[in-house]
């Protein structure tokens, strides 16, 4: 363990650097240790199948082919064994259905404006069920004392997890969706068991079961409540497409990827264009749900995995597409427009949340929280 001092000194600077609201401390209320889901989905050999077709069309480009995540995005593993073993059905379902607001993690489910209904879902449920461990029944978290576990987070967590207000890395804590589905007990057990073979080690071997108790009942301190949404209504397909169709063209010099091919404009660039009465088309990459919770003004929707209406797009302008990831997705439709001989498409470099933090235009629904701060992205993981 390391020193008390290098606690103070991190805890400090995380305080005033901290974007969120502070936390207070306060002492969890042990929580029985969950059953499993009560509905469990019902798995059969054709819904395996059926969820291994959904799966590579609308997750393996995140979640990797096998599910071991890390295909795009930071996106965790789906089948790792100390996940399975704490995650209930209801637990993947709902993480399906409603995604994780603020991260690059849509919500696919129809009650959410996604495309899977609940069949849908549950066949994909199936499909990574069959990959690993039955959910158990996990041992339950004592109460902790959040203000000893904030200490403990700041050394040993923040760097990967971040805090409330910035995201690092890896899985954000403190978005609400995920604590809404979490338990405490599901929280403590990965903290103590770790992902095994992935960065996220088991810290049993480290922490007291006081400390453990302490840092989940700090993590839990994440939570509250979600404010409802209505959903912008559904885009109908028939949007005019050309941003400004009497403006200029932008001249914009993008950004080579890896290979040397332009490919990437920045959010300032593309903000400038547009508030110069430039013309261009700028594509909403992300599943209909996403578009439908906010999306740039004057953007349309084409979702990377349904992407027939790029052949109705004008080859003679500019068209951006962007994504939350920042650019995996979007990467995609961009992919595609070229194929079909596109020369003039481009990835926002950013993506939209970086757009959403610079106060630059969007169309929202009310009461939207801003997306968590993002670490700088270094390099670009469009590698497809
Ligand atoms: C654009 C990339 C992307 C796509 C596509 C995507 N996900 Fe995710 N998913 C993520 C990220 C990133 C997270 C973690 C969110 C965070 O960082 O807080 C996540 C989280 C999850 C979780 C929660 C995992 C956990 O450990 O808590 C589940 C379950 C999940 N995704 C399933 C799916 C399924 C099923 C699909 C397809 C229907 C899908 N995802 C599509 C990026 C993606
Ligand atoms: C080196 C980076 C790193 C550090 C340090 C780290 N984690 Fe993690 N953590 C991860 C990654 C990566 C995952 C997702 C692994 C996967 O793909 O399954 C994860 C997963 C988790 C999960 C499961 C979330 C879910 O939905 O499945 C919890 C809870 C968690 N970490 C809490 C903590 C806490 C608390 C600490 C400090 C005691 C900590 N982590 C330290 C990288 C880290």
């Amino acid at each position: 363990m390391r020193l008390a001092a290098a606690v103070l000194i991190a805890a400090a600077a995380c305080n005033s650097g901290s974007a969120g609201p502070e936390a207070k401390p306060t002492t969890s209320s042990p929580t029985p240790s969950p059953t499993p889901s009560p509905s469990p989905v019902a798995s059969s050999p054709a819904s395996v199948e059926r969820g291994a077709a959904l799966y590579t069309k609308l997750c393996a480009q995140c979640h990797a082919k096998d599910g071991t995540g890390g295909a795009a995005d930071h996106a965790p593993s789906l089948v790792n064994s100390t996940f399975l073993e704490s995650a209930t059905d209801d637990f993947l379902r709902r993480s399906i259905r409603v995604g994780r607001r603020g991260t690059s993690m849509g919500a696919y489910g129809k009650v959410e404006g996604g495309v899977l209904d609940d069949t849908g879902v549950d066949d994909i449920v199936a499909w990574i069920r069959e990959k690993g461990p039955a959910p158990r029944a996990l041992p339950a978290a004592g109460a902790g004392d959040a203000a000893a576990g904030e200490k403990l987070y700041v050394e040993y967590c923040q760097t990967c997890h971040g805090d409330r207000g910035k995201r690092g890395e890896a899985i954000h804590l403190a978005n609400p969706q995920f604590q809404q589905m979490a338990t405490d007990a599901f929280v403590r057990y990965a903290i103590d068991k770790g992902r095994p073979a992935t960065k996220m080690q088991g810290f049993g071997s480290v922490m007291s079961a006081r400390q453990i108790d302490d840092v989940t009942a700090y993590v839990r301190s994440f939570g509250g409540p979600e404010p409802a949404f209505k959903l912008l209504p559904a885009p109908t397909g028939t949007e005019s497409l050309v941003i400004n169709p009497k403006g200029q063209e932008p001249r914009w010099t993008p950004k080579p990827d890896q290979a040397g091919v332009p490919r990437f404009v920045s959010v300032d660039e593309v903000h400038k264009a547009l508030a110069a009465g430039q013309k261009m088309i700028i594509v909403d990459a992300r599943p209909e749900s996403e578009w439908r919770s906010v999306h740039v003004t004057g953007a349309v929707s084409i979702p990377y995995f349904d992407v027939k209406r790029i052949t109705s797009i004008p080859k003679d302008v500019w068209v951006v597409a962007y994504c939350a990831c920042p650019h995996h997705l979007s990467g995609i439709v961009v992919d595609e427009l070229r194929k079909i001989g596109h020369r003039k498409a481009v990835v926002l470099d950013e993506g939209i949340n970086v757009w959403r933090r610079k106060g630059y235009p969007v169309v929202a629904v009310e009461g939207l929280p801003m997306p968590p701060d993002e670490p700088h992205n270094h390099g670009h993981d469009h590698g497809h």
